[in-house]
C-alpha cells in the first residue's frame, strides 16, 4: 500500500468507515494467517534498567520502583507452567542491561527453558521469544544459540525528530535500527513496533511507521497505545491532540492498516489496549492481530512493572489470565492455537 492509502486508512474517523476497514483486516488475516490465536507468555523477569526513556514507568531516574529480579528457579517454573497450559511460546522481558552478568544470566536461562521444556505435546520446546534490549551483535548470537528464535525490539517510532524527543541522547533511532538489523544477521524472527498517540505524533508519522516495518521485513508485530506513567516526565508534556478516544481508535486502525499491508505476519493484540477499553484486546484480534500475550510475572512483582498507569490484569494469578483469555478469544469468534510455537507463515512459507 501507499503512504497515501495508509494514511486515509488511520484518519479514518466515522462508524461505517471504520467497519469497513476492520472487516477488510480481518480478510486478509483469515486469507493469510487463519482464524487462530496464539499464545506467548509473558514473563517480566527484571524491571532493572539502565536506560532512561522519557515515557517509561520503570526508566532508570524513577527512584521510587522497587527492582527486581527473579531468580533462575522461579522464571523456570513460569516457564514449566506455560509448556503445561500449552501456551507453546514464551516471551522473557525485562529491562534494558548490556553487562555481561546480565547476558550470561539470559542465556542461562533461556538454555534450561529449552531444554526442560521438551515434552511430546512441544518436542522441540517451548518457543523463546527474547524482549531484553539493544544488544552487541556477539550477544544476540549467543542468545540464538542457546536456543531463543524470536526477538522483540520496538522501534517506538520511526520519525527521527520524535525519536529524539522522547529518548535521552544516548539513545538513537540509527542504532536501534541498526540493532533489528543485527539481529536478523542473527537469524531471528523480528518484531518490532510503536506507540501510538505520542505527542507530536502525527498520522503522517505513523504511517511511516508501517512503510518502514514493511521495508525492514518485519515478521510479528507488537504496538500499542501510550499511555502515561506520573513517575515519567513525559506525563507532564500536553498532548491536545491525542485525546484517549482518538488514540484508542488510531491503534486499532494501525493494526487493519499493518495486517492490510504486511499481510503475513503475527500482530499481538496488546494489553495497553486493554488500559484504555476494557475489551480492548478483544478489538485488537477483531482489527487483525493474531496473537496475545497471557500474563505469567508472578502476582508479587506485577505492581513493579508498570511501564505505564492503570496497567490491567496485575492482580490475576495466571490461572486466572488464562481462563479469562480464553472467553475473551472465543467471544470474538477465534479459536486458541495450542502446543505450537505459532511462527508467522511470513517465516514458515519461506522455510525457515
Ligand atoms: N505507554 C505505552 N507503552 C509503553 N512502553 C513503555 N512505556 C510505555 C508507556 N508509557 C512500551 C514501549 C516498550 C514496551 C516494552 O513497552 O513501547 O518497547
Amino acid at each position: 500500500m501507499g503512504t497515501a492509502e495508509i494514511e486515509e486508512i488511520l484518519s479514518a474517523a466515522s462508524p461505517d468507515e471504520i467497519e469497513a476497514i476492520r472487516r477488510r483486516a480481518e480478510q486478509v488475516l483469515l486469507e493469510n494467517v487463519g482464524d487462530a490465536v496464539h499464545y506467548r507468555g509473558l514473563v517480566e523477569f527484571s524491571n532493572i534498567c539502565s536506560m532512561n526513556c522519557l515515557y517509561c514507568g520503570i526508566r532508570s531516574g524513577n527512584r521510587l520502583v522497587n527492582r527486581y529480579m527473579m531468580s533462575e528457579a522461579e522464571i523456570l517454573d513460569s516457564a514449566m507452567w506455560c509448556a503445561e497450559a500449552g501456551y507453546g511460546s514464551i516471551v522473557l522481558q525485562s529491562g534494558e542491561r548490556r553487562d555481561p552478568e546480565f547476558v550470561e544470566f539470559v542465556v542461562g536461562i533461556v538454555s534450561a527453558i529449552k531444554r526442560k521444556t521438551v515434552s511430546p505435546d512441544i518436542p522441540e520446546g517451548l518457543g523463546v521469544t527474547l524482549c531484553v534490549g539493544e544488544q552487541t551483535l556477539d550477544v544476540y548470537r549467543r542468545f540464538r544459540e542457546a536456543g531463543a528464535h524470536r526477538y522483540l525490539l520496538r522501534v517506538e517510532t520511526s520519525d527521527p525528530g520524535l525519536f529524539v524527543k522522547i529518548h535521552p541522547v544516548a539513545q538513537t533511532l540509527a542504532s536501534r535500527i541498526r540493532a533489528l538489523e543485527m539481529l536478523r544477521e542473527a537469524g531471528f524472527q523480528v518484531g518490532t513496533g510503536v506507540m501510538i498517540g505520542l505527542p507530536g505524533q502525527t498520522i503522517k508519522m505513523l504511517a511511516a511507521d508501517i512503510v518502514f516495518m514493511k521495508r525492514m521485513d518485519i515478521g510479528m508485530i507488537g504496538m500499542g497505545p501510550y499511555i502515561p506513567h506520573n513517575a515519567a516526565p513525559m506525563a507532564e508534556w500536553v498532548c491536545g491532540e491525542w485525546t484517549q478516544e482518538r488514540t484508542f481508535r488510531t491503534a486499532l486502525l494501525m493494526i487493519a492498516a499493518a495486517r492490510m499491508d504486511l499481510k503475513d505476519v503475527n500482530i499481538a493484540a496488546t494489553t495497553a489496549l486493554q488500559a484504555i477499553d476494557p475489551v480492548g484486546r478483544e478489538e485488537g484480534l477483531r482489527f487483525g492481530a493474531n496473537v496475545i500475550m497471557p500474563q505469567l510475572t508472578p502476582l508479587r512483582y506485577r505492581s513493579d512493572y508498570l511501564l505505564y498507569e492503570n496497567k490491567p490484569c496485575i492482580d490475576e494469578d495466571r490461572g486466572k489470565c488464562r481462563k479469562c483469555l480464553e472467553g475473551r478469544i472465543h467471544s470474538v469468534g477465534r479459536k486458541i492455537g495450542l502446543n505450537e510455537w505459532g511462527d508467522a507463515p511470513h517465516y514458515t512459507r519461506r522455510g525457515h
